[in-house]
């Protein structure tokens, strides 16, 4: 009964709401996410794309509680889970019921994630040991196995006594989504997972998300500075600019009718299947610096279409339904 009243509602699965994660270094206080709103819904993709720096892991490591330490901390917003803001929830609990439970993550690089001098089944039995202390030494064999397969691994029962080393670079991202499925989570977050990989590879490990999304129905936030990555894979994407989100909205929508400029950009960059290009398109110049980032919007010094109006911050402005950006050039829209 209680399931099915949970399956039927149409709460979010995860509601991001004026998110503010800082660092505090020695050199001044890096506001790296400074007010992230999103939502995600059961059995759904969002992408979160931008270039490097934008801000797009830590705002990851914030809903997974992981954190750089000392320096790392939520200092404003809400993360609701499920209804619940976990934000305020303390460590111990965290890891107890969440982290790697409920909420998982996968990183870019699978060698950092692995443990070179464990063997796959170690490693793998691992999420077992911690989130099903009842299970038996057989029962752990028997669901690693499964996992392997699930990655779609040939011969996992010969694959289990393997060490890292022993995996291509494909098979390690393979038993790193694996150790992330393993206690079932809601939320699976996946860190540029295919970015230390090449172009076919990518493609596959691309199709095992889709595929592991149909069989489980878990919901997936695909960070990523792939335009085109986004594009294969989520249902909602978000654009990202030095801490802040521009532009979010339906993939479709974003691709037909990118509304912000810094989106535009991202595309142009996209090289095009079958059209030859010398050199492929690069937004000129960098994103500000977050120690102190401007008031007005953060893309106005690389934007080509800067007005004197721009040194204020742009209101958010909705085009359709579920799509907005932020920009003075859709004041009239709104
Ligand atoms: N551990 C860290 N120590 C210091 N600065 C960091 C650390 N992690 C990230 N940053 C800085 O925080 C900002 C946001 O970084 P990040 O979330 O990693 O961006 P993205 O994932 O979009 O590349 C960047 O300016 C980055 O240099
Ligand atoms: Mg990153």
């Amino acid at each position: 009964m209680l399931a099915n009243n949970r399956q039927q509602t149409s709460q979010p699965l995860l509601e991001v709401n004026d998110l503010q994660t800082h660092l505090v270094l020695g050199r001044g206080t890096l506001k790296a996410v400074d007010g992230v709103s999103f939502s995600l819904n059961r059995g759904q993709t969002l992408g979160i794309v931008g270039e490097s720096g934008s801000g797009k892991t830590l705002t990851s490591m914030s809903i997974i509680r992981l954190l750089p330490k000392p320096s790392g901390r939520i200092v404003g917003g809400s993360i609701k889970f499920d209804g619940i803001d976990i934000v305020s929830l303390p460590e111990k609990e965290i890891a107890k019921n969440w982290r790697g439970n409920r909420i998982s993550m996968v990183l870019q690089d699978p060698l950092t994630s692995l443990n070179p001098v464990y063997s796959i089944a170690d490693q793998l039995g691992q999420p077992f040991r911690y989130h099903y202390k009842d299970m038996s030494r057989r029962e752990i064999r028997d669901a690693s196995i499964e996992m392997l397969r699930k990655v779609r691994i040939p011969a996992p029962e010969k694959r289990l006594a393997s060490y890292p080393h022993q995996f291509s670079g494909g098979m390690r991202q393979r038993a790193v989504i694996a150790m992330a499925i393993a206690a079932k989570p809601e939320l699976l977050i996946a860190d540029e997972p295919t970015s230390a990989l090449d172009v076919t590879i990518q493609i596959q490990i691309m199709d095992l998300f889709r595929k592991l999304q149909e069989e489980t129905g878990v919901s997936i936030i695909m960070i990523t500075h792939d335009m085109g990555v986004a594009a294969q894979l989520c249902d909602r994407v978000a654009v990202m600019y030095a801490g802040r989100i521009v532009e979010i909205g339906d993939a479709r929508d974003i691709f037909k009718r990118p509304a912000h400029p810094y989106t535009q950009g991202l595309l142009q960059s996209i090289p095009k299947i079958g059209q030859r290009q010398k050199r492929l398109y690069a937004i000129p110049g960098q994103p500000p610096s977050l120690f102190n980032p401007p008031k007005g919007c953060r893309f106005a010094d690389r934007c080509p279409h800067r007005m004197p109006k721009c040194d204020v911050y742009p209101p958010t402005v909705e085009l359709e339904s579920g799509h907005s950006a932020a920009c003075w050039l859709l004041e009239s829209k709104a």
